[in-house]
């Protein structure tokens, strides 16, 4: 028997594999399960989306490899988008690059970036990703604590000099995935600045930048001056146009960066199917207020679970965008095993915030990815259960 190559003990199976193993089982059973632990949007993109999909995919020449670059229109669709919606101008020639959905970017980036005993900047709890992505790589992670007293921002002042000083890649993600927390300019500025004085790579992952509500408009950080200089952003058509399975997204800013992650993927990948990046074009280009009535969907869903959370006395903040709510646990509960906990007794399945860090011990990631009747019924199950559970 082959032993795998030692980097693989970096890639343990994702949680959502065992969950979804244990659900299974218990569906098998008989039981009815609530799931509010993924990410993943249940609601479809706009008609227009897939009928440029299908048109497309009946045409006979859209079908072979298509070049690593993507089509010109596509790039362009992807600076156009970005004017419009942050002022950000892009040149769709050097400083964009599309991807299979974000996450191979993000994995891959570090590929590209990280040597053995560079540091990589991670925040604590954060999108597992980056590090894997780093630990594959050989790199060392550094993580920076999200706490609930600093708006779930990095610290950038605690960092210490000598981790500066290695410092190869920072990642940052707002709105963020666990807490939902969203970032100012102002400190996206002060990141840069960092990034500038120790001349370490930015990457920011704007995965949830059009999931927003009240109002709230997450900002770009290549809306920064002299961002380009130092950062890329990643974006995804996976939440913001509810197209996830579509694996669409794009690298955008620094063209040194973007090229680099280019030369890599030209060896990993053969380009994606051209109905995708046709259908994709079609969601940056076409019309956009579909998205503000899928706004609206998810503001509802996050009101009826922070009205449930705060009722079964979770300490909860209301989140002005992305899909989760983040709930300190009532209790001394350790979060694995209070998720599972849960599952057993009500059937509703929440995100152990450990899963993203250590610094998710106490909290539960709440996905609001269900239709409102079945949150509602989540809702109840999980008052009745603590509620009886004080009496016991
Ligand atoms: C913070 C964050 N970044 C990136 C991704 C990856 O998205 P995709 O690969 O679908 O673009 C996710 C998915 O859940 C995420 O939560």
């Amino acid at each position: 028997m082959q032993t795998t190559a030692d980097r693989m003990t970096h890639l343990a199976p994702h949680f959502f594999a065992s969950l979804s193993a244990r659900i299974r089982s218990l569906q098998a059973a008989g039981r009815d399960i609530i799931r509010l632990d993924e990410g993943a949007p249940d609601l479809p993109p706009a008609p227009h989306i897939i009928e440029a999909l299908v048109h497309s995919a009946r045409q006979p020449n859209t079908h072979s490899y298509q070049p690593h670059i993507g089509p010109d229109a596509l790039r362009r669709a992807w600076a156009d988008y970005y004017i419009r919606e942050y002022g950000v101008e892009l040149d769709p020639n050097t400083e964009i690059v599309p991807l299979l959905g974000s996450k191979e970017g993000i994995f891959h980036l570090s590929q590209a970036y990280v040597n053995p005993g560079d540091i990589v900047l991670v925040p604590d709890p954060g999108y597992i990703t980056y590090t894997r992505g780093a630990l594959f790589a050989g790199g060392e992670v550094y993580s920076m604590p999200l706490r609930r007293e600093n708006g779930y921002l990095p610290d950038l002042r605690a960092i210490p000099m000598e981790v500066l000083r290695r410092a190869r890649l920072m990642w940052l993600n707002y709105p963020n995935n666990p807490t939902a927390a969203t970032a100012s300019r102002e400190f996206f500025a002060q990141a840069v600045a960092l990034a500038l004085e120790h001349g370490f790579l930015l990457c920011h992952d704007a995965a949830y930048m059009q999931v927003a509500f009240d109002g709230e408009r997450p900002p770009s950080l290549l809306e920064t001056p002299g961002a380009k200089g130092v950062a890329v952003e990643f974006n995804t058509l996976s939440k913001s146009h509810n197209m996830a399975g579509w694996r669409s997204g794009a690298l955008l800013g620094n063209a040194q960066v973007t090229r680099a992650l280019f030369t890599l993927k030209t060896n990993a990948d053969s380009g994606h199917f051209l109905p995708i990046w046709e259908a994709s074009i079609a969601a940056l280009t076409g019309d956009q207020t579909w998205l503000k009535a899928r706004n609206e969907v998810y503001r509802q869903r996050r009101d009826r679970v922070i009205e449930g959370l705060r009722a079964s006395d979770f300490i909860v903040e209301t989140p002005r965008a992305s899909l989760y709510v983040w709930a300190a646990l009532p209790e001394n509960w350790s979060s694995m095993d209070f998720a599972a906990a849960l599952l057993e007794n009500t059937g509703v399945s929440v995100t152990p915030g450990t899963v993203f860090g250590r610094g998710g011990e106490g909290y539960v990631r709440i996905s609001l990815t269900a239709p409102l009747e079945r949150v509602d019924e989540a809702m109840r199950r999980i008052h009745g259960w603590m509620m009886g559970k004080d009496k016991e």
